[in-house]
């Protein structure tokens, strides 16, 4: 089927709940994408920070082949070594104590709520249960987490919206502890704000913010969907500051492309959660955890973390040069690892959107105005410089 054809009956069968560019892809290789009449694009978006071994890796096949030939799918009545066994790597390399899995980052948050809200029933009572979040965070499109949300423009045409959110001013620690009285339950915080900008917080808020949830029982939660994962050159993102998170939610990578959704906790609120208050028919299925072993492996022992520190670095350099040169353009350049933001003047973060697309380059956007640059973990500075050259390309105005 070529291009046209498929845009006709993608529009005549699906719903248009998204706005996609006129390309269909049929094969992949590291960090190149090919598409359906043989053009190859150098991917900087990674399936939004899920590809982050970039395409077709031989661990990822090959564990996808062996796990297809056991049950792929078995219930949670039953035990399953698969998902056991991912757990023990998850708790052996974070803070936490116990896994919970689902099949996406909104519902991996929805059973950090739901466990923040079950804890604090369970040891205060009816009236606490409300949750601080962050303003310009993303936290899903389910109910509860679209609400979490904190950007007013997320908040409309599905009213009502629940009860018990509040959101404060990211970095602005004193206005933060303003909002906590005896009705807060938990705090949560994405450590880069990914849709609302790429915005990595400072490390003196979290940390005092963190040392203040301690100090008053609050329960700390770090949403890690999008910076989990090596995304950010460490395993989690809550490594880079000296905090030791109550609650972690993982998804996107994770499953190295197989749907998956991560909630880890500490024991203590762990404990809130017994049969018949939290599941999920298809979390923690032997295929998706067998594949997410293979993935959680690889990530560790691949050198991809290191990789992703060390190109986070030159990319930031060279995108902080060419922000020297085109201060009228490029208004700020954010991130951390391979979590990149560059906000642009205007209308100039779509406009390069589309201009990359043309000369084989994706990437994505990130609010109005930021271009985002979120690359599978082993770019290579080959990569890199192609993406900056276009960059350049396009500040100069040339086609
Ligand atoms: C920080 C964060 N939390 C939650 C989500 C929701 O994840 P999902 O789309 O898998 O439900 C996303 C998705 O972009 C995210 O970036």
């Amino acid at each position: 089927m070529n291009t046209d054809q498929l845009a006709v009956m993608s529009s005549k069968y699906l719903m248009n709940t998204y706005r996609r560019l006129p390309v269909s892809f049929v094969k992949g290789d590291g960090y190149k994408l090919t598409c359906s009449d043989g053009k190859t694009y150098i991917d900087f978006l990674a399936g939004i920070a899920v590809n982050n071994l970039g395409y077709s890796n031989d661990k990822i096949v090959e564990s996808i082949k062996k796990a297809s030939e056991r049950p792929i799918h078995v219930s949670n009545l039953y035990m399953i070594e698969e998902q056991a066994r991912l757990a023990q790597k998850y708790i052996e390399n974070s803070c936490l104590d116990k896994a919970f899995f689902g099949n996406s980052g909104a519902e991996a948050n929805e059973a950090a709520i739901k466990l923040a809200r079950k804890y604090s029933e369970d040891h205060y009572g009816h009236n606490r249960y409300k949750i601080v979040t962050l303003e310009g965070s993303f936290h899903g499109r389910t109910m509860a987490t679209i609400t979490a949300t904190g950007q007013k423009r997320f908040h409309n045409y599905f009213n009502p919206f629940l009860d018990g959110f509040i959101y404060a001013e990211p970095d602005n620690f004193e206005k933060t502890i303003a909002l906590i009285d005896n009705s807060i339950a938990a705090v949560m915080v994405e450590l880069v704000q990914g849709e609302g900008g790429i915005r990595p917080l400072s490390k003196v808020y979290v940390e005092n913010l963190y040392q203040y949830c301690r100090e008053n029982n609050i329960i700390f939660m770090v949403d890690e969907i999008q910076t989990g994962m090596g995304r950010t050159g460490k395993l989690f993102a809550y490594q880079h500051y000296n905090i030791e998170p109550d609650i972690i939610t993982v998804a996107k990578a994770a499953g190295g492309g197989l749907p998956i959704g991560v909630m880890l906790a500490k024991e203590k609120y762990a404990e809130s959660f017994t049969p018949g208050t939290h599941a999920s028919t298809f979390g923690g299925s032997p295929f998706v955890c067998s594949v997410a072993c293979s993935f959680f492996d690889e990530l560790i022992s691949g050198g991809y973390l290191k990789n992703a520190e060390i190109m986070g670095k030159y990319l930031i350099g060279q995108l902080n040069d060419l922000r020297e040169r085109f201060k009228e353009k490029i208004l700020d350049v954010r991130g951390l690892g391979l979590l990149i933001g560059v906000e642009m003047t205007g209308t100039l973060a779509s406009e390069f959107y589309r201009f990359a697309f043309d000369h084989r380059l994706l990437i994505g956007t990130a609010g109005s105005n930021v271009a985002r640059f979120e690359p599978p973990l082993m770019i290579d500075k080959t990569a890199a410089d192609f993406a900056i050259t276009l960059l350049e390309r396009f500040l100069n105005g040339k086609d």
